[in-house]
């Protein structure tokens, strides 16, 4: 018998978000991995089981560590992961690391989804970058400046590579219109959400919680940008 991985996307924090199938592979683990975050829409379903914390520090050994100790054994190991785990959260490496085990992977409601229907975008028009993981950024900005010279919208995941501030400043310097609708939204669906509706100019100097997502209307969809404040309900007219 192969060892089994769920890889489970637990969606962007609150726990009305985890999917019945989620709650489901989870409650089958008796090995969970993933960093606080990661953990906290599930934590009502983590007791008794063995739990391996990832932070900044550990985060590649723990999950190598997890990897090896199971390989041999009819264990089944859950991977949580925030949002969707498609999206920016290192699935490439997870797969290569856990072969030799059967995996499944479970999708979930990403921040991405959210912070789309929050600024009413549609995500097929949009260009989804993260400036999370590592790899070539100044390939990845020339990439979010062309998709936005084409007309996409932006859906920006803020990473310790490029802060939305200095993305947006770059945006605007290669001449991408300042009154561009910008919506940032800042630790979704968590109790201390925060919505902001802004414009891409005023964006250049702010600087938006580490757990945000900044989505930018397009030019040729935009709408009258109607002034600064907070969006504080999920519901417009
Ligand atoms: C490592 S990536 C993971 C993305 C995740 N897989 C997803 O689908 O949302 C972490 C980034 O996702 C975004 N993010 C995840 N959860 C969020 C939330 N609840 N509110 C705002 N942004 C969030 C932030 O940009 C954060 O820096």
């Amino acid at each position: 018998m192969k060892p089994k991985v769920f890889i489970v996307g637990v969606g962007p924090g609150s726990r009305e978000l985890l999917s019945d199938r989620a709650r489901d592979r989870i409650g089958r683990a008796q090995v969970i991995l993933g960093w606080d975050l990661d953990l906290l829409p599930a934590n009502d379903l983590l007791s008794n089981k063995d739990v391996y914390l990832q932070n900044a520090t550990n985060y590649r050994e723990i999950a190598k560590q997890v990897a090896d100790k199971f390989r041999n054994s009819a264990a089944t190991v859950a991977i949580l992961r925030i949002g969707d785990p498609c999206i920016s959260s290192g699935l490439t490496g997870l797969l290569e690391l856990f072969k030799g085990y059967q995996i499944e992977v479970v999708p979930g409601i990403s921040s991405v989804q959210m912070a789309a229907s929050l600024a009413r975008i549609n995500i097929d028009e949009s260009v989804i970058v993260t400036f999370h993981e590592s790899g070539d950024i100044e390939e990845r900005k020339r990439f979010m400046l062309e998709a936005m010279r084409r007309g996409r919208h932006l859906l920006m995941l803020a990473g310790e590579a490029l802060r939305p501030g200095p993305a947006a400043r770059f945006l605007v310097e290669h001449g991408i219109d300042e009154r561009l609708a910008v919506l940032i939204c800042e630790r979704l669906t968590l109790p201390d959400q925060s919505l902001t509706w802004t414009t891409l100019g005023q964006l250049c100097e702010k600087e938006p919680h580490w757990l945000s997502v900044i989505a930018v209307q397009s030019a040729s969809t935009v709408r009258p940008f109607q002034g600064g404040g907070h969006a504080d309900t999920l519901f417009t007219s």
